[in-house]
């Protein structure tokens, strides 16, 4: 039997992922390498949308790919790459922006968020476009399912949209992907805000635990999170918002169930809690980090990696755009 294909992206946005990337894609991604033909990419030119110094890009672009392969992901099972190093996702995105309606991008939700926030003149149409150069991404490769966290479903609808409307426009071209979203860990919640996403862009750190951050600092951010009125640790995630947060965490990281954590905790305190999931957490992520740190001295050979990995990926991504090309009626 042929091994599903799977793909997804990461941003460089931030000298270090937080622990909602690592839990709501990264762990998936490591996982699946095992039993499926996997590509994953950092997404350097979705980094763009944002303004961006050259020196940070590149110091963060290189920290990404460090993180990755700290976290397990093994260049020898997977494909890793640049989104940059492969044109096709330029080519393929204006085709898809083509294909895409006014109103329909306007729609999307990450756009109409960010936009707000920036007001309209300081947003890039780079940000309007996103989505479309986030579906040629993912349909170059032929991709039957995209692991992502929650916040990406919007984008991996509209690319089965687009899709599915490219195939009965021109032809069988695209594979339609599925998500592949968890249950539980598709949205890890800020430690100081646990109705509110954690944040690569958040407005203070306090409630976002970084990979590449030390373990004392992240210690202590779970330590000092907000706390939700009455003492008792159960998962309720509307009268206890922070506490249901860090039960997500710890399961995710533990594989204890949500019951098994209560009852280990029937007892005990929201700061017996807290201190157990510090724990957890900073000894989870201490071999990572420290991994990352040393990859980082022989950048020769992360570049290395990702160079073997865009040499396999753009095998794949002509096939599709060529493919693509003459569907569309464009001349060879
Ligand atoms: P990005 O870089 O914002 O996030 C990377 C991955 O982390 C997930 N994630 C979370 N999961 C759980 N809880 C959170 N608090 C949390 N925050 C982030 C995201 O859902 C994502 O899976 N547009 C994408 C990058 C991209 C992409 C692609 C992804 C570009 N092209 C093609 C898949 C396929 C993004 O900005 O992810």
């Amino acid at each position: 039997m042929t091994r599903k294909r799977v793909l997804s992206g990461i941003q460089p946005t931030a000298d270090s992922f937080h622990l909602g990337n690592y839990l709501g894609a990264v762990k998936q991604w490591v996982e699946l390498q095992e039993d499926h033909d996997v590509f994953f990419f950092i997404a350097d030119l979705h980094a763009l949308t944002i303004e961006t110094d050259p020196a940070i890009l590149r110091r963060r672009t290189l920290v990404s790919v460090a993180q990755l392969l700290a976290a397990g992901l093994d260049p020898h099972q997977c494909t890793l790459f640049l989104q940059s190093h492969i044109s096709q996702h330029n080519q393929l995105g204006w085709i898809m922006e083509c294909q895409t309606g006014f109103g329909e991008a306007s729609r999307m939700t990450q756009f109409k968020d960010k936009s707000q926030k920036s007001g309209t003149d300081r947003t890039a149409v780079g940000l309007f476009t996103y989505p479309m150069l986030q579906a040629a991404d993912i349909l170059l490769y032929q991709a039957d399912r995209v692991p992502v966290g929650e916040d990406q479903r919007q984008h991996i609808e509209l690319t089965r949209d687009l899709a599915g409307r490219f195939n009965s426009r021109y032809g069988q071209t695209f594979q339609v992907p599925e998500p592949h979203i968890l249950k539980s860990g598709a949205k890890i919640n800020d430690l100081q805000n646990p109705t509110a996403k954690m944040s690569k862009s958040a407005d203070s750190m306090q409630g976002v635990i970084e990979i590449m951050d030390t373990p004392e600092s992240n210690a202590k951010k779970i330590k000092s999170s907000m706390t939700d009125a009455g003492r008792e640790v159960r998962f309720d995630q509307v009268e206890k918002p922070g506490i249901s947060n860090l039960m997500t965490i710890h399961s995710a990281l533990t594989g204890n169930t949500i019951s098994q954590i209560e009852t280990e905790f029937e007892s005990k305190g929201y700061g017996d809690f807290k201190g157990a999931v510090a724990e957890i957490v900073v000894e989870y992520l201490r071999p990572i980090r420290a991994k990352a740190l040393a990859l980082l001295e022989d950048e020769a050979s992360l570049i290395k990696i990702l160079h073997s990995g865009a040499d396999k990926a753009r095998v794949v991504a002509n096939a599709t755009l060529a493919k693509t090309y003459e569907n569309l009626g464009l001349v060879p």
